[in-house]
């Protein structure tokens, strides 16, 4: 690299910093001055310097089918996940999924007296992230090719996992080898959500301390898992129920040209306020839940839902949320409103409706969900509940 493309990385490392810091991404001077000094450009040497330095995702890898499964995390993301994960100077951590690019920066936030270890399934990846590792002069940080889902027993206790990997489930392995009081971050996919978990081990269970909302490849491997994605409309209408929700009825495909009904519900909000909470709220609450997508040019659903809306089926019916500009707001309000299709309609409507004011009276404005794992077996509070293959996840609202 030329001596003037090097102060080129420089200054764009530092702008990309400050810009992460304004946003909120970074909250931590420690994480700021890893960042200010890791030189991502080595991580992603096929991207230009602009692309390197831009806060994005770099792909790295996609599958046969065209889907992609490596990439350079978005820097935002990897700054929040950092914050979440609280790193101290001597800390043990064990990284699920590599690139090499976190890892770096993880490393400078344990400082000499700490250890980085990294594994990935994926020996394209791992070999990569040797060479970039030890080019940027991280040669210290430990890479292992093997399964995640397994950890690497080898390193462990560790004081803190961070997955970064889309996960369903918390494996075995990553509670046996994160200390007790140790913390694990990890992107959990509940219910067609994916968000960044910070958890800590508390003696039997992991307690949630902080969450995020984020968007990762999925996990392969043993750890892998599916979601039930059935068509409700020959245009390109589906619903997506998780595994766990075998027993779940779906409406049979060509529901949505049964006449559609409405209901609004009064409650208004912004635009860019985030459905997450609110959706998990209803996935608590309606028996039948599911996430219905369409595609942005489908025009049976209305406004289309491309990332998801939250739904209810059963098997002749659904009901999904939906939203029309708010009256007498400006133009940056919507009111919440729920559509219907099939004989169950009236009363799947009114459930949701019910629970989108519930939501909004008690919930909305509150500190949000917090989530337990318990492993399987274990003796698990009342509340709302996800059984997964290895453990319980348990959500609930304070109040
Ligand atoms: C988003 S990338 C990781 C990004 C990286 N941490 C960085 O520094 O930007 C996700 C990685 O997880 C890996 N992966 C998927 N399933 C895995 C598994 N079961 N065990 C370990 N790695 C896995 C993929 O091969 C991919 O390289």
């Amino acid at each position: 690299m030329s001596a003037r493309d090097a102060l080129q990385a420089d200054e764009l490392r530092a702008a990309l910093t400050r810009h992460l810091v304004a946003e909120g991404s970074i909250r931590d001077e420690r994480v700021a001055a890893a960042f200010r000094t890791v030189p991502r450009h080595l991580f992603v040497p096929q991207a230009p310097l602009h692309r390197a330095y831009a806060d994005d995702v770099v792909l790295m890898k996609r599958n046969d089918a065209g889907v992609a499964i490596s990439s350079v995390s978005q820097p935002s993301i990897v700054a929040l996940m950092l914050g979440q994960a609280a790193i101290q100077p001597g800390d043990r951590v064990l990284e699920i999924g590599s690139g090499g690019y976190n890892a770096a920066l993880m490393r400078e936030l344990t400082g000499p007296t700490g250890s980085v270890t990294t594994v990935d399934i994926d020996p394209e990846v791992t070999d990569r992230a040797r060479a970039v590792l030890a080019d940027a002069g991280y040669d210290d940080v430990r890479v292992v090719r093997a399964d995640g889902e397994f950890g690497v027993p080898a390193g462990a206790p560790y004081d803190l996992i961070v997955v970064t990997v889309t996960a369903w489930d918390i494996a075995p392995a990553w509670m046996d080898q994160l200390r007790i009081g140790g913390r694990i971050v990890v992107p959990l996919r509940l219910r067609g959500q994916t968000r960044s978990i910070a958890f800590d081990r508390v003696a039997d269970h992991l307690d949630s301390r902080s969450t995020t909302l984020c968007g990762f490849v999925s996990m392969q491997g043993a750890g892998a898992n599916y979601e039930r994605i059935v068509p409700i409309a020959k245009d390109e209408v589906y619903v997506g129920f998780d595994e766990d929700q075998e027993s779940e009825a779906h409406p049979y495909d060509g529901v949505l040209d049964e006449p559609r009904g409405q209901v609004w519900s009064g409650v208004v909000m912004n635009r860019e306020e985030p459905l997450l909470d609110l959706n998990l709220w209803l996935a608590a609450t309606l028996p039948g839940y599911c996430v219905l997508f369409a595609d942005q040019s489908v025009q049976t659903v209305a406004p289309s839902p491309r990332w998801g809306a939250a739904a209810m089926a059963t098997r002749d019916s659904v009901a999904y949320l939906t939203s029309c500009p708010a009256r007498r707001r400006p133009a940056s309000f919507v009111e919440l409103g729920v559509n219907g299709h099939g004989p169950d309609a009236r009363e799947l409507m009114r459930r949701m409706v019910d629970q989108v004011q519930i939501w909004d009276a008690h919930h909305r404005h509150g500190p949000g969900p917090t989530f337990q794992v318990y492993s399987k077996g274990a003796a698990v509070p009342d509340g709302f509940r996800i059984e997964r293959r290895h453990g319980c996840f348990r959500i609930s609202w304070p109040g």
